[in-house]
């Protein structure tokens, strides 16, 4: 594809972003000038319907350019860049263009602005910000050494190399520059219950960070905070659904099973019946989002085995556990809860919470963070903490 046809192109990703109401005016231009594909490593993985589809820009050339310009996540990195992990997870990647046009608008940027970005990845979302600020107002944190430099020559090809692309964890206020940031970006997701404090010690007064923010249970939204004028905390609500890659830091390794259960199932667990299946809650993000900001410390398992599946519960302190077997067709299903805590009462009793409050969306939920380390998710107010456990 000539340069020509490559501007084509963008001009006309921007336009369905437009036409989709997700693309600001103000990084309109931005989307234009900035050439995605300069992003793309020679072979990448397109995200679509939820697959990873091999693009080779040496077998296939046209579709490895027309990748970079359809509205698809693209995986640049496998295992943290373990080439013998066998693509387990994917650790790096350039964002969906809809989801980077959401979270600019999100940002709010006005001329003169300082930007930090967490989680430069290829450095497609920091060329943007480059071409709307100035490459000299962009500093962006890149964990992996080896995506940080790759992400540096990615910028320099696009003629953004006064980008400063700092290798490290991005939680780390201490990193880079001196000086506050009147924005803070990051691409890569936290958990809501360890939201870097780092972020608000390195923001200004006023500031905004923008960061999606998940929770262990699954679900996740992107949060809009504002810095207080004192900076000892930040405060705001989520503005939508929002599926990112963890901090590195903050992956979790769940234990094996039988540190939960030594011996056969269903062991010493007590058996009951509920009415609540629990793939209504595994098959809504935003269920789960308000059970997992409820119970930062549940997690689940589901184990498909023909029409039925077990969910199993589990509490990250190893010492609860619960299973419940959804089956097609029944109105109840079977329960078994072991050790002190009853984990599925705890999680039906946030689930029906969320429910009688008419199943408020991600835009009713926010979040207060205290440099003194606590993060509070509420619900409508920041003086209503979201708690279900006291109704
Ligand atoms: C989805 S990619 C970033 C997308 C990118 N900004 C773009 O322009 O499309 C997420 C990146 O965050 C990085 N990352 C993960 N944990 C990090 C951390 N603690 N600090 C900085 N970067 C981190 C990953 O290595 C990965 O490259």
């Amino acid at each position: 594809m000539s340069g020509d046809l490559a501007a084509g192109a963008r001009a006309a990703l921007a336009g369905r972003l437009a036409g989709a109401g997700v693309l600001e005016a103000g990084w309109r231009g931005a989307f234009e000038a900035v050439a995605r594909h300069l992003f793309l490593p020679p072979v990448y993985w397109e995200f679509v319907d939820g697959s990873a589809v091999r693009r080779d820009r040496g077998t296939d050339p046209q579709e490895w350019l027309a990748g970079a310009y359809r509205n698809t996540a693209a995986i640049t990195q496998w295992d943290d860049g373990d080439e013998a992990g066998g693509q387990q997870d994917f650790t790096s990647s350039l964002s969906m263009p809809t989801m980077v046009a959401r979270m600019l608008a999100d940002l709010a940027v006005e001329d003169g602005h300082r930007v930090r970005e967490v989680g430069t990845g290829p450095g497609f979302n920091a060329a943007l910000l480059a071409h709307r600020l100035g490459a000299e107002k962009v500093v962006s944190v890149e964990i992996d050494e080896a995506v940080a430099g790759l992400a540096r020559k990615n910028l320099a090809a696009a003629g953004l190399d006064g980008v400063q692309v700092v290798t490290g964890d991005g939680a780390d206020p201490a990193l880079g520059p001196s000086g506050p940031a009147d924005r803070l970006i990051a691409t890569c997701s936290t958990l809501l219950s360890d939201v870097p404090l780092g972020w608000v010690e390195q923001s200004a007064p006023g500031g905004v960070i923008v960061a999606p923010a998940a929770t262990l249970f699954g679900g996740g939204a992107t949060a809009r905070l504002q810095v207080a004028a004192d900076g000892r905390c930040a405060n705001g609500r989520f503005t939508g659904a929002a599926d990112f890659m963890r901090m590195r830091q903050q992956r979790y390794q769940a234990p094996p099973v039988d540190a939960y259960l030594p011996g056969q199932w269903p062991g010493d667990a007590k058996a009951s019946l509920t009415g609540l299946d629990p793939e209504d809650i595994g098959s809504s993000w935003l269920a789960q989002f308000a059970v997992g900001a409820a119970l930062p410390d549940v997690y689940y398992r589901r184990a498909p085995y023909g029409d039925t599946v077990t969910w199993w519960f589990f509490d990250t302190a190893v010492t609860s556990w619960a299973t419940v077997d959804s089956v097609p067709g029944r109105g109840e299903f079977e329960v078994r809860q072991s050790g002190p805590r009853r984990l599925w009462e705890e999680i039906r009793t946030a689930h029906d919470t969320w429910d009688k409050a008419g199943r408020p969306g991600y835009e009713r939920f926010g979040l207060t963070v205290s440099t003194a380390g606590t993060r509070t998710v509420w619900l409508d107010h920041p003086d209503h903490p979201w708690d279900p456990t006291t109704p």
